[in-house]
């Protein structure tokens, strides 16, 4: 039993500490929690809501359908033709005219890319952009003939069904200093350097990578550009990512129906 000395004690002691607590709760003291949001938690806020956006914008470009892989593993159908195919301004003239169209956002933003290269004094043209089931047959027999084999052809050409080029959203480039020829020596061009520095402001990558090789499963082609819209494309140019990987990260990876 306690005496009545230490039960008044106790309760003095009691009520002291209850009233500490609720003057330091009221005052906000030592937690914070309802201190007015300095600036370090106002950016983090902003942080989320720039990752929000960038979210919702990458799923509206996956649905728009602008992010859709096609490769070894992924075909598009025989008589598949992207809907919206638009003309192409700037070509060498000495290609076929048939593959001189993209799905017409990416031949929008091919001619802004075009166009900001010339303004820096280089001269970028396509030499192939959207290809037939048709086309892309007839140069894969032909690679074939002048490989001597589908494994070595296949090391740099797609399969008919298998080349992005069908989606309408890929092109490949050349210059005059290359005399428009499609070659390896277009990477260390003036024009294939500003490409590979530049092409992701208009939503450009740089399709076939010399460090993705393995992931690709297609060598180096400096010139051939894909179209997937100025945010993935700024996130594939930071990370190094090939689109493969980028898209299923994202958990993005969408397929030609
Ligand atoms: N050169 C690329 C892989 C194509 O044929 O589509
Ligand atoms: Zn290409």
């Amino acid at each position: 039993m306690l005496s009545r000395y230490t039960k008044a004690k106790f309760t003095v002691v009691t009520a002291v500490l209850l009233s500490l607590f609720i003057i330091l709760t009221m005052s906000g003291c030592g937690n914070g929690k309802d201190q007015p949001k300095d600036s370090s938690g106002d950016k983090k806020n902003e942080i989320s809501e720039e990752e929000q956006a960038k979210r919702e914008q990458l799923e509206a470009d996956a649905e728009r359908g602008i992010l859709i892989l096609v490769n070894k593993e992924h075909s598009v159908d025989k008589d598949y033709v992207p809907e919206n195919l638009a003309p192409i301004k700037y070509y060498a003239k000495d290609r076929s005219a048939q593959t001189r169209f993209m799905v017409s956002e990416a031949a929008d933003h091919f001619h802004e890319l075009v166009e900001a290269a010339k303004a820096d004094g280089i001269d970028i043209v396509m030499t192939t952009a959207y290809r037939s089931y048709d086309f892309q047959t007839m140069l894969w027999n032909n690679n074939v003939a002048s490989k001597g084999s589908e494994e070595e052809a296949n090391k740099t050409s797609a399969r008919p069904g298998e080349s992005e080029h069908q989606t309408g959203l890929a092109v490949d480039l050349s210059t005059k200093e290359i005399n428009y020829a499609l070659s390896n020596a277009f990477g260390s061009t003036e024009a294939g350097k500003w490409v590979e520095e530049n092409a992701h402001k208009y939503g450009f990558i740089l399709r076939y990578t010399e460090e993705k090789v393995d992931v690709t499963g297609y060598l180096y082609e400096p010139w051939h550009i894909r179209y997937v819209g100025t945010t993935a494309a700024k996130d594939i140019y930071e990370s190094g990512l090939a689109l493969e990987e980028y898209l299923k990260q994202q958990g993005l990876d969408t397929y030609v129906k």
